[in-house]
């Protein structure tokens, strides 16, 4: 995929600097006004310019605050280099483009300064897809992040300069609903069923919305015309959709074998930092049995009980980011990475402290005493059923498939 400009983000420097200065001299299209070296000055090219057709585009980075900074390396406020980098660049440019990984309020108080500014692609971690929201004369937009959807931006650009209001608006909308509708009819088309009369109905119900779409469209267009007299120009506008990342997409072979050997690193890492004497707060599974065998034995029928194995038969049982939700923990407790690299047999599985309120060491020596809760709240199914994990979590329905029998 060829790329032409790239911002460095706060988890870009995880791995240090070094490897993006070497991507760079590579070739990588790094961009970043605000990360200084110990002189101050730019570690990397802070605007990239490129001619689209007649445009000129001035492309701008900016790096958010990341959790560690590497040594020497100083991150300067938006406010001290923006203002100049914005003028200059401006008479340079037909469009001005700003790549921001900084957080949706400060892009918001650029957009209202920075009139000159005409779009800010973002990436908040935590915002995910965002429809194009007009600020003064500038758009911001963003697609979530780690990839899993394709953000795509049509933009017709004019010398006026700015963006249109209310009726450019509703045009972008209808046709991105006709682009949707498009996306329909092509998924529809691809139906094993395609030729059942009642299917075949419904596809004509979607070629006949796109029409009475399309005849909207036209009208509009019609009334947004530049006007004989040309006193002035029809504003910019755009259309935007974001695809979503099929799972049935083919995989790339290259990608995947990188993955695999990040992984096996992973394992290598971590492998031999096993420790007998570190306590737990948990007791395990095996410490509940014997009063409640029942409620055990079909817990050991449940998938939660071999979420552990899961990752071992993926070679993932030494991996930070998997374990907190593959073991035995609770809401509020998060187990050291000693602790996670330690495991006893007993915490190895999704357990009965995960959703009965916690440690039940104090339950099983004194049950009348220290009580354990038999409702589980869907907030805590909610802590690992996460939306990026579990996209068809019901409450209810997946409740009753693990719900332990009274006994
Ligand atoms: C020594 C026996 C014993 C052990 C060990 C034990 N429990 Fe209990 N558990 C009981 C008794 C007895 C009750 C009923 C207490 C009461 O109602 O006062 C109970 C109640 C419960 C309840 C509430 C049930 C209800 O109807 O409200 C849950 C949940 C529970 N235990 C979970 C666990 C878990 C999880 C473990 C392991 C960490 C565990 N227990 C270990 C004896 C035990
Ligand atoms: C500590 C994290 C964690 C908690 C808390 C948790 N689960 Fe799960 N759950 C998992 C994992 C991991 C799997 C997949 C295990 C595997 O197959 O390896 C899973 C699988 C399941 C499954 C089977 C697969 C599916 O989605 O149909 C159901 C049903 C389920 N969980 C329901 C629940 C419900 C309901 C709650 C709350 C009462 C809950 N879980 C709490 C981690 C958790
Ligand atoms: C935020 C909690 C969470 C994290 C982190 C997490 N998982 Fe899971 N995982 C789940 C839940 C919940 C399910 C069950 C989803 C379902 O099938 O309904 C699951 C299911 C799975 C399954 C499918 C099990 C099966 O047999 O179908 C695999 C494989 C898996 N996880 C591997 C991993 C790996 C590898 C990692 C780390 C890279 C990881 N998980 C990190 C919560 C998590
Ligand atoms: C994924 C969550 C989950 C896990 C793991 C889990 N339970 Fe449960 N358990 C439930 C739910 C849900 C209920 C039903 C609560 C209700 O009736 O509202 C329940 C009910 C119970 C009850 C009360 C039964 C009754 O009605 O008398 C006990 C006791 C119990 N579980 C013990 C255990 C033990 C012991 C383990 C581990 C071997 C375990 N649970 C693992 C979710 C879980």
């Amino acid at each position: 995929m060829k790329v032409d400009a790239v911002a460095v983000g706060p988890l870009d420097l995880t791995s240090g600097l070094a490897l993006l200065q070497t991507s760079q001299q590579e070739g990588f299209p790094w961009l970043s006004a605000n990360l200084l070296d110990k002189h101050g000055r730019p570690l990397f090219q802070p605007v990239h310019i490129k001619k689209i057709g007649k445009i000129k585009a001035g492309i701008i980075g900016l790096t958010g605050a990341p959790l560690h900074l590497p040594a020497d390396v100083t991150l300067a406020e938006w406010r001290t280099v923006l203002p100049e980098l914005i003028d200059k660049t401006s008479r340079q440019c037909d469009i001005l483009i700003l790549l921001s990984s900084l957080s949706p309020a400060e892009n918001q108080e650029i957009a209202q300064q920075f009139p000159a500014l005409h779009l800010i692609l973002a990436a908040d971690q935590h915002s995910g897809n965002m429809n194009p929201q007009q600020v003064n004369n500038t758009l911001i937009t963003q697609t979530e992040a780690q990839g899993k959807y394709q953000g795509i931006l049509t933009i017709d650009w004019n010398t006026s300069g700015r963006w249109g209001q209310a009726k450019e608006e509703e045009l972008t909308g209808l046709r991105n609903r006709i682009g949707a509708l498009d996306w329909q009819l092509q998924r529809m088309q691809q139906r094993k069923d395609l030729h059942q009369p009642a299917y075949l109905e419904k596809i004509e119900q979607v070629v006949r919305d796109r029409k009475i779409v399309e005849q909207q469209v036209k009208s509009l267009e019609k009334t947004l015309a530049p006007n004989p007299a040309g006193r002035q120009e029809a504003p910019c506008s755009f259309s935007y959709n974001f695809l979503a990342l099929q799972g049935s997409m083919p995989k790339s072979p290259e990608i995947e074998s990188i993955i695999t050997e990040i992984k096996q690193q992973i394992t290598t890492l971590h492998s031999g930092k096993i420790s007998q004497d570190i306590d737990f707060p948990f007791l395990g599974h095996t410490g509940c049995v014997s009063c409640h065998p029942d409620q055990t034995s079909f817990w050991q029928e449940t998938r939660h009980a071999k979420a552990y194995q899961t990752l071992q038969r993926k070679e993932q049982a030494l991996n930070l980011d998997c374990l907190p939700c593959h073991i035995t923990t609770s809401p509020g407790f998060s187990l050291s990475r000693d602790q996670l690299l330690s495991l006893p047999p007993a915490l190895q599985t999704v357990g009965c402290e995960n959703c009965h309120s916690g440690p039940g060491i104090s339950h099983a020596s004194n049950p009348v005493k220290f009580q354990m809760t038999k409702q589980v709240e869907e907030k805590i199914c909610l802590s690992c059923h996460t939306k990026e994990r579990d996209n068809t979590f019901e409450y209810q329905k997946k409740k009753e498939l693990i719900a332990c029998p009274a006994g």
